[in-house]
Protein backbone atom coordinates (compact mmCIF):
# COMPACT_ATOMS: atom_id res chain seq x y z
CA UNK A 1 0.00 0.00 0.00
CA UNK A 2 1.57 3.41 -1.02
CA UNK A 3 2.26 5.98 1.80
CA UNK A 4 -0.63 8.24 0.91
CA UNK A 5 -3.42 5.31 0.71
CA UNK A 6 -1.91 4.41 4.67
CA UNK A 7 -2.56 8.34 5.79
CA UNK A 8 -5.95 8.22 3.96
CA UNK A 9 -6.99 4.31 5.02
CA UNK A 10 -5.58 5.59 9.29
CA UNK A 11 -8.40 9.02 8.79
CA UNK A 12 -10.79 7.08 7.56
CA UNK A 13 -10.45 4.39 10.51
CA UNK A 14 -10.20 7.42 13.29
CA UNK A 15 -13.11 9.07 12.01
CA UNK A 16 -15.01 5.96 12.96
CA UNK A 17 -14.48 7.38 16.55
CA UNK A 18 -15.44 10.44 16.17
CA UNK A 19 -17.56 11.46 19.41
CA UNK A 20 -19.76 14.14 17.13
CA UNK A 21 -23.07 13.15 19.00
CA UNK A 22 -24.49 17.05 18.94
CA UNK A 23 -23.59 17.98 14.96
CA UNK A 24 -23.29 14.18 13.51
CA UNK A 25 -20.43 15.65 11.86
CA UNK A 26 -17.51 12.95 12.07
CA UNK A 27 -14.14 14.33 10.98
CA UNK A 28 -10.86 11.82 11.24
CA UNK A 29 -7.31 13.32 10.78
CA UNK A 30 -4.12 11.47 10.03
CA UNK A 31 -1.03 13.68 9.98
CA UNK A 32 2.46 11.85 9.03
CA UNK A 33 5.23 12.76 10.88
CA UNK A 34 9.26 13.69 8.83
CA UNK A 35 9.97 9.71 9.87
CA UNK A 36 6.78 8.52 8.31
CA UNK A 37 4.97 7.64 11.81
CA UNK A 38 1.09 8.34 11.47
CA UNK A 39 -0.90 10.25 14.70
CA UNK A 40 -4.61 10.53 14.44
CA UNK A 41 -7.27 12.42 15.73
CA UNK A 42 -10.99 12.51 15.57
CA UNK A 43 -13.45 15.91 16.29
CA UNK A 44 -14.41 15.58 20.17
CA UNK A 45 -17.53 17.11 21.14
CA UNK A 46 -19.62 18.21 24.30
CA UNK A 47 -22.61 18.93 25.92
CA UNK A 48 -21.00 22.48 26.17
CA UNK A 49 -20.41 22.58 21.94
CA UNK A 50 -17.96 25.24 22.32
CA UNK A 51 -15.42 22.84 24.24
CA UNK A 52 -15.48 20.57 20.86
CA UNK A 53 -12.32 19.89 19.55
CA UNK A 54 -11.64 19.07 16.43
CA UNK A 55 -9.96 15.64 14.66
CA UNK A 56 -6.92 18.17 13.38
CA UNK A 57 -6.13 20.04 16.57
CA UNK A 58 -6.58 16.41 18.31
CA UNK A 59 -4.22 14.59 16.20
CA UNK A 60 -1.32 17.32 16.07
CA UNK A 61 -1.86 17.88 20.26
CA UNK A 62 -1.43 13.69 20.32
CA UNK A 63 1.50 13.97 18.09
CA UNK A 64 3.57 16.56 20.01
CA UNK A 65 2.36 15.12 23.40
CA UNK A 66 4.13 11.63 22.17
CA UNK A 67 7.13 13.65 20.90
CA UNK A 68 6.71 14.14 17.31
CA UNK A 69 7.79 17.59 16.11
CA UNK A 70 8.34 17.47 12.49
CA UNK A 71 5.49 16.89 10.37
CA UNK A 72 5.21 16.28 6.61
CA UNK A 73 1.19 16.18 5.63
CA UNK A 74 -2.16 16.04 7.37
CA UNK A 75 -5.18 14.24 5.60
CA UNK A 76 -8.76 15.29 6.84
CA UNK A 77 -11.74 13.01 6.25
CA UNK A 78 -15.37 13.78 5.91
CA UNK A 79 -18.42 12.20 4.31
CA UNK A 80 -19.35 15.38 1.64
CA UNK A 81 -19.08 15.61 -1.72
CA UNK A 82 -16.96 18.77 -1.98
CA UNK A 83 -14.15 19.43 0.39
CA UNK A 84 -14.10 20.07 3.99
CA UNK A 85 -11.46 22.26 4.99
CA UNK A 86 -9.60 22.77 8.21
CA UNK A 87 -11.31 25.85 10.34
CA UNK A 88 -9.61 28.94 11.24
CA UNK A 89 -8.90 27.72 14.55
CA UNK A 90 -7.14 25.06 13.63
CA UNK A 91 -5.39 26.84 10.27
CA UNK A 92 -3.75 28.48 13.21
CA UNK A 93 -2.23 25.39 15.32
CA UNK A 94 -1.46 23.40 12.10
CA UNK A 95 0.67 26.43 10.66
CA UNK A 96 2.70 26.86 13.88
CA UNK A 97 2.91 23.66 14.52
CA UNK A 98 3.23 21.83 11.38
CA UNK A 99 4.31 24.85 8.96
CA UNK A 100 3.68 24.62 5.21
CA UNK A 101 2.36 21.02 5.28
CA UNK A 102 0.32 19.30 2.67
CA UNK A 103 -3.04 19.02 3.96
CA UNK A 104 -5.08 16.06 1.28
CA UNK A 105 -8.86 16.40 2.09
CA UNK A 106 -10.81 13.18 1.25
CA UNK A 107 -14.02 11.60 1.42
CA UNK A 108 -15.14 8.58 2.03
CA UNK A 109 -14.75 7.18 -1.52
CA UNK A 110 -12.01 9.91 -3.07
CA UNK A 111 -10.04 12.85 -2.90
CA UNK A 112 -11.50 16.32 -2.90
CA UNK A 113 -8.57 18.92 -2.68
CA UNK A 114 -4.67 18.88 -1.91
CA UNK A 115 -3.53 22.29 -0.79
CA UNK A 116 -0.53 23.84 0.97
CA UNK A 117 -0.98 25.41 4.50
CA UNK A 118 0.46 28.32 3.33
CA UNK A 119 -2.19 29.08 0.69
CA UNK A 120 -4.82 28.27 3.80
CA UNK A 121 -3.23 30.41 6.35
CA UNK A 122 -2.15 33.36 3.98
CA UNK A 123 -0.85 36.29 6.04
CA UNK A 124 -0.32 34.40 9.21
CA UNK A 125 0.29 35.43 13.01
CA UNK A 126 2.99 33.57 14.15
CA UNK A 127 6.35 33.76 16.47
CA UNK A 128 8.26 35.17 13.68
CA UNK A 129 5.90 38.88 14.52
CA UNK A 130 6.89 38.37 18.19
N1 LIG B 1 -14.70 19.66 12.49
C1 LIG B 1 -13.48 19.06 12.49
O1 LIG B 1 -13.18 18.21 13.34
N2 LIG B 1 -12.60 19.42 11.53
C2 LIG B 1 -12.89 20.23 10.47
O2 LIG B 1 -12.04 20.43 9.61
C3 LIG B 1 -14.20 20.85 10.38
C4 LIG B 1 -15.09 20.70 11.56
C5 LIG B 1 -15.69 19.22 13.48
C6 LIG B 1 -15.99 20.16 14.59
C7 LIG B 1 -17.38 19.70 14.98
O3 LIG B 1 -17.26 18.61 15.88
C8 LIG B 1 -18.00 19.22 13.70
O4 LIG B 1 -16.92 18.98 12.82
C9 LIG B 1 -18.97 20.18 13.08
O5 LIG B 1 -18.43 21.44 12.95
Amino acid sequence: MAASDRLIAAARTVRERAVADFSGFKVGAALETVAGDIVTGCNIENASYGLTVCAERVAIFKAISEGHRAFRRMVVVADTSSPTPPCGACRQIMWEFCGDIEVILVNMTAVTATLQMKDLLPLPFDRHLL
